[in-house]
Formats: structure tokens, sequence, C-alpha cells
């Protein structure tokens, strides 16, 4: 376990979130498409909250992306990812605190709903699960489209949209 904080993410770190990015899930998926679209939503505005955790020595260990969803064309939703934790140093925690602490931040913000299309075993000990995103008409469908509720009030159906990045 190495120590860490969690800040918001600025511009000067995009090239370390990227390379973190291409890093973890490279490892895990042979993919580098992760970083193009982190980049792309904060290029056209669609970034909602970014975080990162930093560690002692000031390097970029974990990074959690949060985006806005349209239901039925009104900004009611949330959506998260990517995120990805430094290999190395996946399975201490990094990832579990940037989660906890992004969906508070957005409740804090006044968001009531945050979508993720995820690991079904990492997803759900947040509280998302894919009954409260059943009832939502999505590009994605199925045990890893899953939603959380942060408070009452959001809707409880619709059609969900995308930022430009997801194509
Ligand atoms: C997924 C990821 C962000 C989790 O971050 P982390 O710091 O390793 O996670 P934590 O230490 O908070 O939690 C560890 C738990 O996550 C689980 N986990 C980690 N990677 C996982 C994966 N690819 N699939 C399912 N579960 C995973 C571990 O099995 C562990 O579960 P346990 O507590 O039941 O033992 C990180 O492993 C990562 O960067 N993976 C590659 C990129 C990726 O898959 N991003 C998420 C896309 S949905």
């Amino acid at each position: 376990m190495i120590g860490f904080f969690t800040r918001a993410a600025r511009p000067e770190d995009m090239d370390a979130i990227a390379a973190l990015s291409d890093e973890a899930f490279g490892l895990a998926f042979n993919s580098r498409d992760e970083s193009r679209l982190i980049r792309q939503l904060h290029a056209d505005g669609d970034s909602l909250l970014s975080l990162v955790a930093e560690a002692d020595d000031g390097s970029i260990v974990g990074h959690i992306e949060f985006f806005r969803i349209l239901i039925d064309g009104e900004p009611l939703a949330a959506g998260l990812g990517p995120m990805s934790a430094k290999p190395g140093l996946q399975k201490t925690g990094i990832g579990s605190y940037l989660v906890r602490t992004g969906l508070e931040e957005l409740d804090i913000l006044g968001e009531t709903l945050v979508f993720v299309l995820g690991h079904t075993h990492y997803y759900p000990r947040f509280g998302f699960d894919a009954e409260t995103a059943r009832t939502f008409t999505s590009p994605w469908s199925g045990p890893h489209f899953m939603a959380i509720r942060l408070a009452e009030g959001g809707p409880d159906s619709g059609t969900l949209t995308y930022p430009r990045a997801f194509g």
C-alpha cells in the first residue's frame, strides 16, 4: 500500500493520465482507445468530474472520469469511466477510493444518477446495479450496464444520450 491523495485533474495532467490509461487498459485489454476517449471528453467540454490519485512522489497512480449523460435531452445524469489504477499497484484500494470520492462529489454537486458499463464483480460494491439501469433506453444493456441512484428525484426512465466522444 502506498500513500496517495486524490485531487481534481488539471490540464497539465492529461499526458500522465493518458499514459496511465494506456498502461492499465493496454495490459488488461490490449486497448489504447480509452486515452483517446478521455482526451476527447475533455476537449469537447463533456467531462463532468476528473479525479486523479497522486502518490507521495508526485506521480499519478489512478484516474477516474465522469461525463455528462443526457436523459431525454436534459443534463440529468452522469456516466463513470474510463478509470484506471497503475499496474503493480492495482488491488490496493486506489480504484475504490476514486469511485467513492467521485460519487460523494457528484452527490454534493446535486447529481442523482450515475451509469457505468463495467465489471459486474467490481461496481456493485459501490451500489451500482443492473436493475436501476434497466428502465433506461441506451446504446447498452445487460448485466454490465449498471446505475446507482445517489438521491431521490431523478427520472426513473428515459433515453440516454452519451457524449460525442463515444461515437
Ligand atoms: C479496474 C481497476 C480500475 C480497479 O482499480 P484497483 O485500484 O485495482 O481496485 P481496488 O483495489 O479498489 O479493488 C480491487 C478489487 O477490484 C477487482 N478488480 C480489479 N480489476 C478487475 C477487473 N478487471 N475485473 C473485475 N474485477 C477487478 C479485484 O479483483 C478486487 O476485488 P476484491 O476486492 O473482490 O478482491 C484497475 O484494476 C484497472 O485499472 N484495471 C484495468 C483498466 C480497467 O479495467 N478499468 C475499468 C474499466 S470498467
